[in-house]
């Protein structure tokens, strides 16, 4: 029996995108939706696109449950806390986690080359203020385009880079997620770090507009 990860919000870009990476990575895929049938048509895609991902369409509440270790949030800002409320009760210290979310300014009607002030300081900070007490938060996956995910057949080969307050948490996102093949993990610090990283999105979405393309980030230097 493989690791359990949750992905909240896996009918989505990025949520789908990484529940394909997962499966592919030999994970359970518990694969979380608001709504059940929305969740198993998703499971159900995953499964035509990987025949064998081994991966359960579920509402978000019975896919932390199902999580052994690792639930990523992957949905828009404006649902953000509300969704870390909704799974509160099976969101349970031991269980870390891993935030994606971007505070795009189209969030309020504004430009996605552009983010907006989140009082907590970040995204990251206020999952880690909506979440339980004693759940660790970690921020990550910002970088990552959902479409290169959804497609197997394109190498990642690039890193992501994750901020949190807990190393053993972050050790558990670096195991998971640099699981993922051609995709390294890189410690960027502390969850205050996380309003740094989140800007490298809307960066990363003028680059992609004005070349084409799905660009991604690469540190180098490290050894
Ligand atoms: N797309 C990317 O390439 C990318 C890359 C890096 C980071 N991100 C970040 O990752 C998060 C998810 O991005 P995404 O592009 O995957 O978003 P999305 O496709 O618009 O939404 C993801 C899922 O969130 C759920 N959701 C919950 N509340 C919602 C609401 N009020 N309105 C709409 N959907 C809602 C929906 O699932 P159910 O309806 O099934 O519950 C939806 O399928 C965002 O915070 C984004 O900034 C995205």
């Amino acid at each position: 029996m493989s690791e359990v990860v949750a992905v909240l919000g896996g009918t989505g870009a990025l949520g789908y995108g990484l529940a394909v990476r997962l499966a592919d990575a030999g994970f359970t895929v518990a694969l979380g939706s608001r709504d059940q049938a929305r969740a198993e048509e998703a499971a159900q895609r995953l499964v035509q696109h990987l025949p064998s991902a081994r991966v359960h369409g579920v509402v978000n509440e019975a896919a932390v449950r199902m999580a052994d270790r690792l639930v990523i949030l992957s949905v828009p800002l404006a649902s953000q806390v509300a969704t870390i409320a909704s799974v509160a009760e099976e969101l349970v210290p031991g269980k870390v986690l891993l935030d994606a979310t971007v505070p795009l300014a189209p969030a309020i009607g504004g430009r996605p080359t552009q983010v907006v002030g989140v009082w907590a300081g970040s995204a990251g900070q206020q999952a880690a203020a909506a979440a339980p007490a004693g759940v660790d938060v970690v921020s990550g996956l910002h970088t990552l385009s959902a479409v290169v995910l959804e497609d197997l057949g394109s190498p990642l080969d690039q890193d992501t880079l994750i901020c949190g307050d807990v190393k053993a948490a972050k050790e558990v996102v670096r195991e998971i997620i640099g699981a993922i093949d051609g995709l390294r993990v890189v410690d960027a610090g502390k969850l205050e770090a996380s309003r740094l990283v989140e800007c490298l999105t809307p960066l990363l979405i003028g680059i992609n507009i004005r070349n084409r393309t799905h660009a991604g980030i690469r540190i180098i230097g490290l050894p």
